[in-house]
């Protein structure tokens, strides 16, 4: 498949998709964000991958946020729209039954941070910096912004972010939780590789079962999903990893798993 704002490419079952719009520091406009929607829709099913890692081209941004040239020209009709379809696209990706990756090498602002936080986790490079900058253009988040960050990082936190309008840098965001480790610019690509590699060495069918447990969870009350857990921990039993991961850890042997 091809893509005028998109590279992606694939390494051990790992996808790599990197936003490519350097000069607009990789802005989410329309289109990319249809080709977004597109490219996860098509890594979702494609058996030959197993891990997503999101990142953006160039050395200075992720992604600085929605496009603001083409959002300027927006009526309040197209504004709701585009947000609610920013939303559709950034769900799909939280709800990928394969774990993604955000690869923070810079700015993610609005939009972008909204894109990072829609992916199951976030490394960020020691250069990244992190915000909900809406309020400085008279606007608020509209690709879930309001809603992510505060389950994420806890209401007064998010709100903070939200009402000052203010970055982050890389070490605070890790402090509160918002990115899951920073390293070094060069390093970034390797770390997340690794973090991928790590979780796909795993049993696949219980990857994708804590996804699951955790995405869908988190959506209804505590009660809601510790019955989903149930379910999917008895449904566990039925596979013939869980069968091979329990019988090699009693045979002290490293387990060989084959997604069944
Ligand atoms: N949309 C469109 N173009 C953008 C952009 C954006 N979000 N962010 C940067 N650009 C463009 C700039 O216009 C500039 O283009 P030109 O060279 O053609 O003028 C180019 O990218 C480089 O940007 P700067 O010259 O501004 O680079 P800088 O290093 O001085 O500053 C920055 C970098 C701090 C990220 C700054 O570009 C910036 O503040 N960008 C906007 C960030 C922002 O407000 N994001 C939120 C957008 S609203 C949103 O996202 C709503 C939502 O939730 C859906």
């Amino acid at each position: 498949m091809s893509y005028e704002n998109l590279l992606v490419d694939s390494k051990d079952r790992i996808a790599t998709l990197t936003i490519n719009r350097p000069k607009q520091l990789n802005a989410l406009s329309r289109a990319v964000l249809e080709e977004l929607d597109r490219a996860m829709s098509a890594l979702e099913t494609d058996a030959a991958v197993g891990a997503v890692i999101l990142t953006g081209s160039g050395d200075k941004a992720f992604v600085a946020g929605a496009d603001i040239k083409e959002m300027a020209a927006f009526s309040p009709s197209e504004a709701h729209a585009y947000s609610l379809r920013g939303q559709a696209v950034l769900d799909r990706i939280d709800c990928m039954s394969k774990p993604v990756i955000a690869a923070l090498n810079g700015f993610a602002l609005g939009g972008g941070l909204e894109l990072a936080m829609a992916a199951h986790m976030r490394v960020a490079s020691e250069a990244a910096q992190l915000g909900q900058p809406e309020v400085n253009l008279g606007l608020l988040p509209g690709f879930g912004g309001t809603q992510r960050l505060p389950r994420l990082v806890g209401r007064g936190l998010a709100l903070e972010i939200l009402l000052t309008g203010e970055r982050i840098g890389a070490a605070e965001a890790l402090r509160i939780g918002l990115v899951n480790k920073v390293v070094p610019a060069g390093e970034l690509v390797d770390a997340c590789h690794n973090l991928a590699s790590k979780i796909l060495s795993r049993g696949p069918l219980a990857v994708r079962a804590v996804l699951e447990a955790v995405n869908r969870g988190l959506e209804g009350s505590l009660q809601e999903g510790q019955r989903l857990e149930a379910a999917l921990f008895g449904l566990a039993f039925a596979t013939a990893d869980m069968r091979e991961g329990t019988t090699a850890f009693l045979e002290r042997r490293e387990a060989k798993f084959a997604g069944k």
